[in-house]
């Protein structure tokens, strides 16, 4: 989180120099971009660059309260101003503060209830991403709060223990409103996960690192500074609200709860010695056992948890995020930031590092969802701003799905652009891309997927419940400005037989 600008007024003097640093950088790259062709960039590398003077801030864990047999979370978004650089103040949105928002965290069969008040000056939605929950709860499109409106979605927490979040949904403006800072983590638990012998002392040993980059005008405030097919790419990388972060880490093993929560840039994260970390579980949850990896992207909307070994009283470490292979090359792959280094948190050691057992061999049993000859099969292409040939029509349902069957999705971008694959209200498999069986990170349970230009993926899932003709579900490319721009369709889940009511543009 950014830190108040009214509560330190210390620090507005301190350290200007950083501040003048990073935005001078803004400019040399806005610069950059204007004198080429539209779009065109230069690679971005900040390595060795960021001064890592900033206690990484920690999203505060949100107290529920019981009424009624529920746990009440309640959450208000509102406009606030942050001092995220030295020196300046940035105007900021946030939930329950100026910036980003608290962690939610809820165990496997709690029935909660969500109060969410809008107080900004337009309306807006939360969206519980990954959350498999009744459509009228999901907090897409057509659950829009109005200003000074409040929203009370509820429903029972029914799955494994993962690491979730949410963030607005109002349609053609979730980029927007995602970039000024509503977005937050929401931690489920249950009784497989809290078996294991891993870290989860939130702070300490169970990390939340939102990343998310932004791009910083001469006086503090974001703006949309390299504008690429993707999106908006940013110079300067945010770790939950704080830039130039560090964390002093005080055990042996610590889990990261890795979110990008970027609207368009893509990470793939590693460690500056190139040492492995141990993947655990991916958007939906746990894997079955831990794999060693030394990098893993996440494109955005994704998660991973990880844990990372850290060993004697000096060890010091850097996560960053490596150039990736997007399937583009050339000047797409600069566009979409492909070729970037980025230096993004540091990890200290500073006392004796509690010891911890291994990390268990074996996690979690996935549930088999193999799809057989007779699974139905949709498919859907990506295209530029379209999904099968259309762009998002609020009154128009795409898919229809009798409740409690298992389908197969193939998701085929036929552009020549990097797109993901995201969808409400389950999580999926990764049955195939291109004909091969995915790689073990895409093994687990997942709810966005990258799709490369080209590519073909398959996927598997259960539409189990929660039957609505009236109220959609949504799926759509992450890439928040392509979702805005119309990559994104609606589907409902019917009884078998039912037909879908009939939307009109402003429902709920
Ligand atoms: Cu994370 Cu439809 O969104
Ligand atoms: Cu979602
Ligand atoms: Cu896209």
């Amino acid at each position: 989180m950014g830190i108040p600008a009214d509560a330190s007024p210390a620090r507005a003097a301190i350290g200007r120099r950083s501040f003048l640093r990073l935005s001078l950088g803004s400019v040399a790259a806005v610069t950059l971009a204007g004198c080429g062709l539209l779009g065109s960039r230069d690679d971005l590398n900040t390595v060795g660059t960021i001064t890592f003077d900033e206690p990484l801030s920690i999203p505060p864990l949100l107290e529920a309260t019981s009424a009624g047999g529920h746990r009440v979370y309640e959450l208000v978004t509102r406009s606030g101003r942050s001092v995220i650089l030295d020196g300046a103040e940035t105007p900021t949105w946030g939930i329950n503060g100026p910036f980003l928002g608290p962690t939610l965290r809820a165990h496997r069969g709690d029935t909660i209830r969500i109060d969410v008040r809008n107080e900004l000056d337009e309306a807006t939605t939360l969206h519980w991403h990954g959350m498999h929950l009744p459509a009228s709860a999901d907090g897409g499109p057509h659950q829009t709060i109005s200003p000074g409106g409040s929203w009370s979605p509820t429903w029972t927490v029914d799955q494994p223990a993962a690491t979730l979040w949410y963030h607005p949904h109002p349609h053609g403006e979730s980029e927007r409103h995602t970039y000024r800072g509503l977005a937050g983590m929401f931690i489920l638990t249950d009784d497989v996960e809290a078996g294991l012998d891993l870290p989860r002392d939130y702070g300490v040993d169970d990390i939340p690192v939102i990343v998310q980059d932004k791009t910083f005008d001469s006086r503090g405030r974001f703006s949309d500074g390299d504008d690429q097919y993707v999106g908006s790419l940013g110079d300067t990388v945010l770790v939950n609200g704080t830039a130039n972060a560090f964390f002093e880490v005080t055990a042996e093993h610590t889990r990261l709860r890795l979110l990008n929560a970027s609207t368009a840039r893509s990470y793939a994260f590693g460690f500056s010695d190139g040492r492995d970390f141990a993947l655990i579980a991916t958007d939906g949850g746990l894997l079955e056992a831990p794999v060693e990896l030394s990098s893993i992207l996440l494109t955005p909307g994704e998660r991973a948890e990880i844990v990372v070994t850290m060993s004697g009283t000096d060890d010091t470490v850097t996560l960053r995020s490596y150039p990736q292979d997007l399937g583009v090359s050339g000047g797409r792959a600069r566009g979409a930031g492909a070729d970037d280094e980025l230096d993004i948190l540091l990890l200290t050691t500073a006392t004796d590092l509690a010891p911890r057992p291994r990390i268990p061999s074996q996690l979690a049993q996935l549930d088999d969802i193999s799809p057989t000859d007779d699974t139905a099969t949709r498919t859907f292409e990506l295209g530029n701003d379209r999904i099968n040939g259309q762009q998002m029509d609020m009154a128009r349902i795409d898919e229809v799905i009798p409740v409690g069957t298992t389908e197969v999705w193939e998701v085929v971008n036929t552009h020549s652009q990097p797109h993901n694959f995201h969808i409400h209200d389950v999580q999926f498999r990764v049955v195939s891309i291109d004909g091969q069986s995915p790689p073990p990170e895409l093994r687990g349970r997942k709810d966005t997927v990258y799709t490369p230009p080209g590519s073909r993926i398959r996927l598997t899932m259960r539409f189990d419940d929660y039957a609505d003709p009236e109220t959609p579900y949504m799926y759509h490319c992450h890439l928040l400005r392509h979702e805005d721009r119309g990559m994104m369709g609606q589907f409902v889940v019917v009884e078998p037989g039912q037909r879908p009511t009939e939307l009109s543009h402003h429902h709920g």
